[in-house]
């Protein structure tokens, strides 16, 4: 394996649940060399993550308790990182929530809850990340959005929204970074069986997975998500900023 990442110090946000997107990403970076910082609502869960991407891959790992929605939070992790690794080269915004309900039913509060974590997190823990990733002068930040967000999906006004406004702080990132060679862009991954969308209502599990809605015929991988990230980070998207890829087995062809 080649060790493309290695003196490079990532940071991915929701990296706690083993079957995770979050998890899928670290490892596919440490697999490739690189330092990783992980962050995730639960000290020991985060801990275990540290300690499994250190046992697997021999690389330096370290988990921190952190809530993308306080930005005391994403500051206290980023000293942190300072501290202990002097810099940051690539952020992976990952942490995100589910909270569906048609228009109709969805309380203000869960509107609310779920812009706070998928968009405001990922705005909160890349303001706190500028201290030090603009250093770099050739950091990557990827964001994970969603086909959600482009398509539009029933029962999620909160989730499509939130995932939406990750599209477009993608674009201000990238303009806004690009002086300092930060490449900036988001994967929009499908349907992904993780702890999030395995408390999806089976029927509509079985929607999602319906060949009329995916192409391909079946859910994702989380390894076929972090494929898209391992990518946007790597040499190979050198004069890539400010765009999205779509990792849904054509669930949105055309968006
Ligand atoms: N699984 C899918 O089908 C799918 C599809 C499209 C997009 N996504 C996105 O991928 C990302 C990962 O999702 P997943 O499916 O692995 O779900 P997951 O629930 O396994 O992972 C999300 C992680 O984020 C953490 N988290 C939640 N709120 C947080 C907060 N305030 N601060 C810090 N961490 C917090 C959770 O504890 C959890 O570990 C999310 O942004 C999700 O919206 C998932």
């Amino acid at each position: 394996m080649s060790k493309e990442f290695e003196g490079k110090v990532a940071l991915v946000t929701g990296a706690a649940s083993p079957i995770g997107l979050g998890r899928a990403i670290s490892n596919r970076l440490a697999s490739h060399g690189a330092t990783l910082v992980v962050v995730d609502l639960n000290q020991e869960k985060i801990d275990q993550a540290a300690k499994d991407l250190e046992n697997q891959y021999g690389i330096k790992a370290l988990g921190i308790a952190c809530n993308v929605t306080k930005p005391e939070d994403c500051d206290n992790a980023i000293t942190k990182v300072k501290d202990v690794f002097g810099k940051l080269d690539i952020l992976v915004n990952n942490a995100g929530v589910l909270k569906d309900n048609l228009v109709m039913r969805m309380s203000e509060a869960d509107f609310d809850f779920v812009m706070d974590v998928n968009c405001k997190g990922v705005f909160l823990m890349t303001k706190s990340a500028t201290k030090l990733i603009l250093k770099a002068e050739s950091g990557r930040i990827v964001n994970i959005s969603s086909v959600s967000g482009l398509t539009g999906q029933p029962g999620q006004a909160n989730y499509s929204a939130s995932k939406a406004a990750v599209i477009a702080l993608t674009k201000v990132f990238a303009r806004e970074f690009s002086g300092r060679n930060v490449l900036v862009n988001a994967v929009c991954p499908g349907f992904v069986i993780t702890e999030m969308t395995g408390k999806l209502p089976d029927e509509v599990q079985k929607k999602l997975t319906d060949p009329a809605v995916i192409p391909l015929k079946r859910p994702g991988k989380q390894e076929e998500i972090a494929s898209a990230v391992k990518f946007f980070c790597s040499d190979d998207a050198s004069y890539i900023t400010g765009t999205y890829l779509r990792v849904d087995g054509g669930a949105a062809i055309g968006m």
